[in-house]
């Protein structure tokens, strides 16, 4: 299957090293015989129609900082150009979410789709402002529109409630869809570390946006959220509609009182049939929901099954990377049994 990866940071770069490490384990198990023909950075590009050497490409990254220098020449062509002519099956778009015009990904994501590709994005900033024209095209086009890896970083939580909870109807559900001011609010909880030192070490972990304001003041776990309105709900939102409250405002002291009492400060998105909202709220300790770290936890309420709740690591190079991985499986089993 040939690929086009379109943003290489450190999500891209983990779903390179995924690849060279299970290369074998993929293709006996699933078929799959992955071939990264096109590759783009915010510098420059690296091509090859026979295959990038994935070993050599994230070298040049990391020595270069840039792909560019995979090649002696430099390559300069318009990135939605070359989606739209290089030959492939599948575009992983993995640019910084910009959640104010969704670009650059919705102009990639458009161009993969009329050249009749399939689109596995983990940047959450088109969905979050045009899911429905976007799936809309899809369909028109017959090609996939995949993005796990938007929501729940490596847990399936968009699987678990399309998937595992059919036939059941989903009539609210709230949780922790961001690692970053979880991981913040933990640390200042349990290790006393200031606001600014637990955002610095979330970024040096890879965990926070490029612009963490996205994580601090809510606007990623409001994205999450209508991403998970859209296609669970079948919420037609944008994230313009979401009320939202980041965790700016929320000091030491308000932790320590909601500690002394047993509970705890969380980011919490809340969606059902009419209401929609994020907010730092104080939870009981022993919810479910109430997890420390970049952990992640969702908890739906449904008709029949009652209260079900998923948790698992939300941010991350090598955990979002599994979600493409398993895109991009389901991709590869799309095209051999069509009528799946
Ligand atoms: N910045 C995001 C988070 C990354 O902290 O949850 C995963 O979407």
């Amino acid at each position: 299957m040939r690929i086009i990866i379109v943003g290489f940071g450190v999500v891209g770069q983990s779903f390179v090293k995924i690849l060279l490490s299970k290369s074998a384990e993929l293709y006996s198990t699933f078929g799959l015989n992955p071939r990264v023909v096109a590759c783009v950075d915010s510098n420059g590009m690296a091509i090859s129609q026979d295959g990038l050497d994935l070993g050599r490409l994230l070298e040049a990254k990391r020595m270069n900082k840039s792909v560019l220098a995979y090649h002696e020449k430099t390559i300069c062509l318009n990135t939605s150009d070359l989606i739209e002519n290089t030959e492939a099956e599948v575009m992983i778009e993995a640019t910084p979410t910009n959640l104010e015009n969704g670009e650059p990904g919705i102009s990639h994501i458009v161009s993969a789709m009329k050249s009749k590709k399939h689109v596995i994005t983990v940047n959450k900033g088109p969905l979050a402002l045009a899911f429905a024209s976007l799936l809309e095209l899809s369909n028109y086009n017959n090609v996939r529109l995949a993005f796990s890896g938007t929501v729940g970083g490596g847990t399936p939580i968009l699987e678990f409630a399309k998937k595992c909870l059919r036939g059941d109807r989903i009539l609210s559900f709230r949780g922790i869809l961001n690692g970053t001011t979880n991981y913040i609010l933990s640390k200042m909880e349990e290790e006393g570390f200031t606001f600014q030192e637990a955002l610095a070490d979330a970024k040096q972990a890879g965990y926070a946006e490029a612009s963490p304001k996205l994580d601090i003041e809510g606007y990623d776990a409001a994205a999450k959220l209508v991403i998970m309105a859209n296609w669970i709900m079948s919420r037609k939102v944008s994230i313009g509609d979401v009320p939202r409250l980041g965790i700016s405002d929320v000091n030491l002291n308000m932790i320590r009182n909601a500690h002394n009492n047993g509970k705890a400060i969380r980011l919490i998105a809340y969606c059902d049939t009419d209401e929609l909202n994020v907010m730092p709220l104080e939870i009981q300790r022993d919810d479910p929901i109430c997890v420390t770290g970049t952990l992640n936890a969702v908890t739906f309420s449904c008709e029949y099954s009652g209260e079900k709740t998923i948790v698992g690591r939300g941010a991350g190079g090598l955990e979002t990377a599994s979600a493409i991985l398993r895109d991009l499986i389901e991709i590869r089993e799309s095209i051999s049994n069509p009528f799946d």
